[in-house]
């Protein structure tokens, strides 16, 4: 049998392996709302305009109605020969409505269609995304508030550096989620342009009105060139980029998460219900919800880099290696939303071990450069030579296994011998982070003021 939408050409119907590969049934159905409010939008501006008889629009809407009914209740069947979703939804319409049925595609081709549906829906996951977003800064933020004071190992090469204060640590993610909160919108913004009506790639001859479409779906204007509306997924691939980026933050996050809950660390602890045991090593406590938020951030930049590839090297207008698009763009945003809203269970649920975080601290000479500084502050040395004569110091320090701050006065002066006691007044943590108060410093009054400027910014949204 040929087939029912386009048989008046063809003698034979699709072989099954055409069928199996030429169908997106199974994944676009996803987007059956969108499909079927672009629809009634179209219908109401094709009567609107004259264009199809005002009974006609409505027994079309009537039908669209009827068939949303059908799919929601799980009374509706999906086919596969039917290819896609709009083709099922249409074939439907045919099946409730009779002939009339064929004047909903009136100056509309599949090729504008999917490329409205498929902008609505990411519209919607976009905000949606962008709602959970938001939980987790919250969540962050008030952690961060619990420990605006705690002192931890600053690191960098992952070897201590200076002392930190863990919520100024926890404000850095704060700030990263906020670019990808940017980076969303700007996708947002940018994608919201209609291109139906743009038909197969020309336009069409029929007097539609493109401006009433747009606004009737929520678009800010129509698309302004026909073959572009068709030919773009830009705002797939910036979806794809934002998540990417969005989640490889998740996954620095999780990294850290992973390594300050081992016993070696001992930094923080993820509760009972974001930890795993081990089947035969009783006194593993895992934490598989972080290893996986790092570990699912491969396939959403996979999706974003299989995306590419299939654009890069496509004429215009549509070729169908941008039907493509879809699966990756949904298993993208599912893992991503799954991500964000399991780091923020386990951010909110986790302890942090506040004496372990501050001896290490202590420990790894993070104060070194506070003696540096010290040394060019009281007694006037150049930077470069105060580094080289604290490098002295903590090797003797190192030495004798003692803290800079507990390493007797005589020690330090042998190596340079205007070093006075007023020394050890830089030297302990405390010191050490709130002498760093410069703007957007670690300094207990810099990291209050960040808490602060977020809880306001944040209560706002
Ligand atoms: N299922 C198709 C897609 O996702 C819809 C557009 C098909 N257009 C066409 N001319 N075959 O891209």
């Amino acid at each position: 049998m040929s087939n029912s939408m386009w048989g008046g050409r063809f003698a034979e119907g699709p072989d099954a392996l055409l069928e199996a590969i030429n169908a997106s049934i199974d994944f676009d159905r996803r987007f059956y709302a969108q499909d079927i409010r672009g629809s009634k939008v179209h219908i109401a501006m094709l009567a609107a305009t004259g264009i199809v008889a005002k009974e006609d629009a409505a027994a079309i809407f009537k039908g669209l109605n009827d068939i949303l009914v059908e799919i929601e209740s799980g009374n509706f069947t999906f086919s596969r020969a039917l290819e896609d979703i709009h083709l099922n939804i249409e074939s439907r319409l045919a099946e409730l409505i009779g002939p009339v049925a064929g004047r909903l595609h009136t100056a509309r081709s599949r090729n504008d269609q999917v490329a409205t549906d498929f902008k609505m829906f990411v519209r919607d996951a976009l905000d949606g995304i962008d709602v959970s977003l938001l939980a987790l800064q919250h969540v962050l933020v008030e952690k961060a508030g619990e420990h605006a004071r705690t002192v931890m190992p600053g690191f960098t090469h992952l070897q201590s550096a200076q002392p930190v204060i863990l919520g100024h640590h926890l404000l850095a993610y704060v700030e990263m989620i906020s670019r990808d909160r940017g980076r969303l919108a700007d996708a947002r913004k940018r994608l919201n342009e209609c291109p139906l009506g743009a038909a197969a790639l020309a336009g069409t001859s029929f007097p539609i009105d493109r401006y009433m479409t747009a606004r009737g779906l929520g678009f800010d204007r129509p698309t302004a060139n026909s073959i572009d509306s068709v030919s773009d997924r830009d705002f797939v691939l910036e979806t794809l980029a934002f998540a990417s980026i969005c989640a490889g933050h998740l996954s620095r996050f999780a990294e850290e998460i992973v390594l300050w809950s081992t016993p070696q660390f001992g930094f923080a602890r993820l509760s009972d219900r974001f930890s795993t045991g081990s089947s035969i090593m009783p006194q593993k406590r895992n934490p598989d919800a972080a290893e996986l938020v790092r570990g699912k951030t491969g396939r959403v930049i996979g999706a974003f880099v299989a995306l590419m590839t299939v654009m890069k090297g496509l004429p215009l207008a549509y070729s169908k290696d941008m039907q493509e698009d879809k699966e990756g763009l949904f298993d993208a945003l599912d893992t991503l939303d799954l991500c964000v809203a399991a780091m923020t269970g386990m951010v909110q649920d986790m302890t942090f071990d506040e004496k372990a975080m501050r001896q290490a601290a202590n420990s790894g000479y993070a104060t070194a450069t506070d003696l540096a500084d010290w040394l060019v502050r009281v007694l006037g040395m150049p930077f470069r030579e105060a580094h080289h004569v604290t490098g002295r110091i903590v090797a003797v320090a190192a030495e004798k296994a003692l803290p800079l701050e507990r390493l007797p006065l005589a020690d330090m002066q042998a190596v340079e011998p205007r070093i006075t006691d007023e020394v050890f007044g830089v030297l302990g943590v405390n010191k050490s982070v709130s002498s760093r108060n410069s703007y957007g410093g670690t300094s207990p009054r810099q990291v209050a003021g960040q808490i602060s400027r977020w809880r306001k910014r944040l209560a706002k949204e």
